[in-house]
């Protein structure tokens, strides 16, 4: 059994609630839900952790290295300026899974810039709630074919 962390950024605590018409109306508990049922599946544990703060979403990789096998992050405004986050991935050996609710590509331009792409594995973006099931997949399909 292997642990797969999914990290969410900041706002992310407000899903449910904010822009319904871009995120949906699914909670972040909801969507945490769904990620820990895929780990289960595959026979993984699923820890979650969000924050609103830039360091410690830092910590938190930091004190993935080492423990867990892929890091799931949605770092959510941070994924278009935070380099100190595109630098704290770089530093986990692990497979990394960028994730977005929304398509950023189809959305304000600010928003096609990713700084932490460079340094996943994949990314999937645009897929709503099943975006959450899909991309705890390809991280344990990533995963087993890493070892
Ligand atoms: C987001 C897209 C980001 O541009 C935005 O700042 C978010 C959420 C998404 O999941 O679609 O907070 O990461």
């Amino acid at each position: 059994m292997a642990t797969i962390l999914l990290l969410s950024g900041p706002n992310l605590n407000l899903l449910g609630e904010r822009e319904p018409d871009i995120y949906g109306t699914v909670s972040l508990s909801d969507l945490v839900a769904i990620a820990t049922d895929a780990a289960t599946a595959h026979g993984h544990k699923l820890e979650h952790f969000q924050s609103n703060h830039e360091g410690e979403l830092i910590d938190a990789i930091h004190g993935a290295r080492g423990r867990c096998a892929a890091i799931v992050i949605n770092p959510g405004a941070f994924t278009h300026y935070a380099y100190a986050i595109a630098d704290a991935l770089a530093t986990f050996e692990g497979t990394k899974i960028e994730l977005h609710l929304s398509n950023t590509h189809t959305r304000e331009s600010w928003r096609h810039r990713s700084v932490v792409s460079a340094y996943v594995t994949g990314i999937v973006a645009g897929f709503g709630a099943n975006g959450y099931r899909l991309a705890i997949e390809a991280a344990v399909a990533a995963t087993a074919t890493r070892n």
